[in-house]
């Protein structure tokens, strides 16, 4: 199902036949280091995350991370979209593409839409981020989106601190 089309993107609701694509951006270097280790190893699993992770958002939520693919020859390129965390007060948006398709402007395309989307369709005013504190690429892209850095926070007692971002109203 096609969410949103941007002038070079369609995004889309992630499905069973998209696993071997996630079970490759979820074993990217960056994917690990960024956004952390999901255990995906195989289609088997890939299809699990999907089931368990988006489509799962999509029933309960009516939004979730989305695939991103190029209009033009329609190969998947990333995932973006708005999740909503038991451990974070409001919905908050996520990004990651393949590094082949990084420096594009691609991410920023699929986030600005997402954005658009999330307020205008959803109804949602208020999004969060959150990215560990080194993702400079992350931070640039979430600041032309319209997010600015609030403070560090944790999303569990144990975890590693994050770096918390809102666009407005800016109280969180
Ligand atoms: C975070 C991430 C999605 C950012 O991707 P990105 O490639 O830096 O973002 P964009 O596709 O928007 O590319 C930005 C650059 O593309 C170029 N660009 C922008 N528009 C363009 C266009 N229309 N045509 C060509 N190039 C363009 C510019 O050089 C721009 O850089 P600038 O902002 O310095 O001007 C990517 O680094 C990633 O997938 N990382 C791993 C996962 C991750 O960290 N996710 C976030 C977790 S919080």
């Amino acid at each position: 199902m096609i969410i949103l089309e941007t002038e070079r993107l369609f995004i889309s609701h992630l499905c069973a036949d998209d696993a071997a694509f996630v079970l490759e951006l979820l074993n990217e270097p960056s994917f690990i280091r960024y956004i952390g280790d999901k255990g995906v190893r195989t289609l088997d699993d890939a299809r699990r995350y999907i089931a368990e992770g988006p489509v799962k958002s999509y029933e309960i939520n009516g939004f979730g991370l989305n695939l991103v693919r190029l209009k033009a020859g329609h190969a998947p390129i990333g995932i973006c979209g708005v999740l909503k965390r038991d451990t974070l007060p409001d919905p908050d948006i996520g990004f990651a593409f393949l590094p082949s398709f990084w420096n594009q402007g691609y991410a920023f395309e699929s986030a600005a839409a997402v954005m658009t989307h999330a307020r205008e369709a959803l109804g949602l005013a208020r999004i969060l981020a959150i990215t560990s504190p080194d993702n400079q690429a992350s931070e640039k892209l979430l600041g032309k989106i319209g997010l600015r850095f609030r403070r560090l926070t944790k999303l569990a007692a144990d975890a590693d601190e994050v770096k918390l971002f809102t666009n407005e109203p800016a109280e969180v």
